[in-house]
């Protein structure tokens, strides 16, 4: 069993805290789209900026996690680990152009002229598939840094 540093659980507890507040945007964002049938102008526009803001949050998470952390950690107890560490982190750039589909949808949303219940639910739908994508690839994140420390601990 190779021996525990002083900085593991402060990684792991830096990956589960930064995936709760993922969670936190992203259900934020879930309620503003179910909140209403009938979307206004201002209800678009602070829709957009939300996402907009997640984009940036996950951009950076995603930077975070390529730049080396949290996973080599747990690959470095369990080089297995790489293989399934180097496909998640392959999802990254899919999961940001969902996103920016999704933006850019919500956009055209604010051209002159009515706002369109149509296209908010179908944003609605688009939130949603790319919620499923993002949830399956944050567990999967959280599968292989707990299975890295779960071997190294003997747990
Ligand atoms: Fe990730
Ligand atoms: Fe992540």
């Amino acid at each position: 069993m190779a021996s525990i540093d002083r900085s593991d659980p402060i990684i792991l507890g830096h990956v589960l805290a930064e995936h709760r507040e993922l969670f936190c945007q992203m259900t934020a964002i879930r309620s503003a789209l179910c909140g209403t049938a009938a979307p206004t102008r201002d209800d678009v526009e602070r829709l957009v900026a939300c996402v907009s803001g997640l984009r940036e949050h996950l951009r950076g998470h995603f930077a975070q996690e390529e730049k080396g952390g949290f996973l080599e950690e747990a690959i470095a107890r369990m080089p297995r680990l790489g293989r399934a560490a180097t496909a998640i982190m392959k999802q990254h750039p899919a999961l940001l152009a969902e996103l920016d589909a999704l933006i850019l949808r919500l956009r055209e949303m604010l051209a002159p002229g009515d706002i369109s219940a149509t296209a908010w639910q179908q944003a609605a739908r688009d939130y949603e598939c790319f919620a499923a994508h993002m949830q399956a690839h944050e567990r999967s994140e959280n599968a292989v840094v707990q299975e890295g420390y779960n071997e190294d601990l003997d747990l």
